[in-house]
């Protein structure tokens, strides 16, 4: 071997160390909170810029698996740009062992009558179909971490299925199947299931708190012993609350801080649809109205020093209204601005079965309905991938 190819080999060698230092650096987990900032172990900021991957519907498997191998989406995940995953799953998977432990990825397709998806399973993932469901949301969070993806927990519902309506019984404390006992006991097997997988760095709570019995005093109530159970178990990940209303609103936190035995690791978390906040988007005044209402409902906690994650918007990407035209773009201005961590719905591609219907396909999915390509390249290159502020107060 020629010396001057020594050289090479050891200019890369030092390159390929830098990186991995690099990448250790922004990957130093645990993260935690400083001020409005979320920050890696080196206290640098990390902004999160994920895509929710939905795995609470009927079969309690993280959809798109018959569609393409895991690694696969995995890496177009990375390809986009986003660097992080919340991953809904439905509380049953945690306090129904048999559901969790007992039924296999192959039994829970039969079940449901999808055998052409079992079928494709076992072509693009033939490792996951005997896999027991809690098993495969497990493999699919490590192979995430593989790729360096975070992963944030989603309790999305209680019951698998297609989510969420202001009746439907999952929507608050106390709801027909809203046991916050249950509850409680599910996360702190959760927290403890993933307790030690680096790259689960968050944990949300439930999604979108609703409904008839939604009220402020329980929200802190279960909130607050929600958030103690998963770091009394898992004291690594951030905790991260919906508010109510579909999560539309935080409003009542202005004057009532919540209160835990933990610092450094509440996030708080917002969603925000066209339809949304009973702003007509048609209206020439609308952008003006959406930040008045949000800077109340939620834009406030950023100034009181708490990170505000916006886990879900979005839009139909296929064929996009000239209401969501104009929601979309002064939302994203506002996203920018504001420089918050966010989640886009949604990750899918098309749904093995949503509200009975077979690889029902998502316009708002950051995939195409075969999960291979991106849906829409022109609407993803103008999400707010990279911070804009400097981290400050350092
Ligand atoms: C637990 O899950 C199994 C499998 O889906 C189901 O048959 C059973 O009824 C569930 N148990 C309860 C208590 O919901």
């Amino acid at each position: 071997m020629a010396a001057g190819h020594n050289h090479h080999v050891l200019d890369l060698c030092l390159f390929l160390t830098t990186a991995m230092v690099l990448l250790q650096n922004t990957m130093a987990y645990p993260l935690s909170t400083n001020s409005r900032w979320i920050v890696n172990e080196g206290g640098q900021r990390v902004k999160l810029a994920c895509v929710n991957w939905p795995s609470h519907l009927q079969p309690v498997v993280a959809e798109g698996l018959s569609q393409q191998p895991v690694t696969e989406i995995a890496n177009r995940i990375v390809a986009m740009k986003f660097n992080c995953v919340r991953l809904t799953w439905p509380l049953e998977l945690a306090i129904n062992d048999t559901l969790a432990n007992s039924v296999t990825v192959r039994q829970s397709f039969q079940s449901l009558g999808l055998n052409d998806d079992i079928d494709g399973i076992q072509r693009k993932n033939p490792n996951f179909i005997d896999l027991p469901l809690i098993e495969a949301l497990k493999t699919v969070v490590n192979v995430l971490g593989q790729k360096g993806v975070m992963v944030i927990l989603d309790n999305h519902l209680t019951v698998p299925g297609w989510c969420c309506s202001a009746g439907d019984g999952n929507g608050f404390f106390g709801d027909r199947f809203f046991d916050p006992t249950a509850w409680i006991n599910g996360w702190k097997k959760m927290a403890g299931i993933f307790n030690g997988v680096s790259n689960v760095i968050g944990m949300s709570l439930r999604n979108e708190l609703r409904g008839r019995k939604q009220n402020v005093n329980d929200w802190y109530t279960y909130m607050q012993q929600g958030a103690e159970a998963i770091h009394s178990v898992n004291p690594n990940v951030l905790v991260i609350m919906s508010g109510l209303g579909f999560d539309t609103d935080l409003s009542f936190v202005q004057n009532r801080p919540v209160s835990l035995s933990f610092a450094g690791k509440l996030v708080f978390e917002l969603h925000w649809y066209s339809w949304y906040g009973g702003i007509d988007w048609g209206a020439g005044n609308a952008c003006g109205k959406f930040r008045d209402k949000v800077k109340w409902k939620a834009g406030f906690l950023l100034d009181k020093g708490f990170p505000l994650f916006v886990s879900e918007f979005g839009i139909d990407q296929t064929t996009t209204s000239d209401k969501e035209k104009s929601y979309i773009d002064c939302f994203l201005g506002w996203m920018a601005e504001t420089d918050v961590d966010w989640a886009l719905w949604a990750l899918t591609g098309s749904y093995y079965l949503r509200d009975g219907a077979r690889r029902a396909d998502e316009h708002f999915g950051a995939l195409t309905t075969d999960w291979i390509l991106a849906r829409n390249p022109y609407f993803l290159a103008r999400l707010p991938f990279r911070a804009r502020s400097a981290l400050r107060g350092k």
